[in-house]
């Protein structure tokens, strides 16, 4: 059987500061700020909707979390202000290793997922505007159990779906959050740390492999 790969989507697959140049364009220098808040808090809201077991899909989670940023830096965006900014986080970006790094594990035949917060439709569409959708296999949602990660019914949810079992099935995630909850629900996972500066909340509990890229995968997971 072929080892399973779950990707994460956001932060790990896309970018989501790739929203700050459309972010510069209205507020300036602190676009990058900006972003950061808007992605702190987007998680924040799926962390706490989980846990209060009060289920909105995380392009909610997105749209109120832009309305915090909003009035946490006094900036008074239009309504179609802020519907640009949330259509650009339907097209963000690929991290420029991806592309490569999804196709060599596909040509040595794991099997690849993406495993999202989003919806599987919101999931789709950002994979084919990066270009990415044909590497994979499948993709699965959260949604499908109204929770998010890193609830570990969601990751049991994973394996269930890709018909994996959590010893031969890794999440491939730069969030340490779910990289975390991955391992603590039972499967193996991989941190990829692209930047320097990343850390990783000191629980104890420590990714299976570090990668600084997906292009680093190949040498560092166990055979397929
Ligand atoms: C995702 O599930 C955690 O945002 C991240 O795609």
């Amino acid at each position: 059987m072929s080892t399973t790969l779950a990707f994460d989507v956001y932060g790990t697959l896309v970018d989501t500061h790739g929203v700050v140049a459309a972010l510069q364009g209205l507020i300036g220098d602190n676009a990058a700020n900006f972003s950061q808040t808007w992605r702190d808090k987007q998680l924040e809201y799926s962390f706490r909707r989980g846990l209060m077991q009060n289920y909105e899909p995380f392009t909610v989670c997105t749209s109120n979390a832009l309305d915090y940023t909003c009035m946490f830096y006094g900036v008074d965006l239009t309504q179609e202000q802020k519907a640009m900014l949330l259509a650009s986080y339907r097209s963000l970006p690929a991290f420029k290793d991806v592309e490569d790094g999804l196709k060599n594990l596909t040509a040595n035949n794991y099997r690849l997922f993406a495993f999202s917060n989003g919806t599987a439709n919101a999931v789709k569409g950002l994979l084919l505007e990066a270009g990415i959708r044909g590497y994979f296999e499948g993709v699965v949602s959260v949604d499908d159990l109204k929770s998010f990660k890193p609830n570990p019914a969601v990751y049991s949810h994973f394996l269930r779906e890709a018909q994996a079992k959590g010893s031969d099935a890794w999440l491939i995630s730069s969030n340490p959050f779910d990289v975390i909850g991955a391992i603590s629900a039972g499967m193996r996972a991989a941190w990829v740390k692209r930047s320097r500066d990343a850390i990783f909340d000191p629980w104890g509990i420590d990714p299976t492999i570090t990668v600084e890229n997906l292009g680093e995968l190949l040498e560092k997971l166990p055979g397929k």
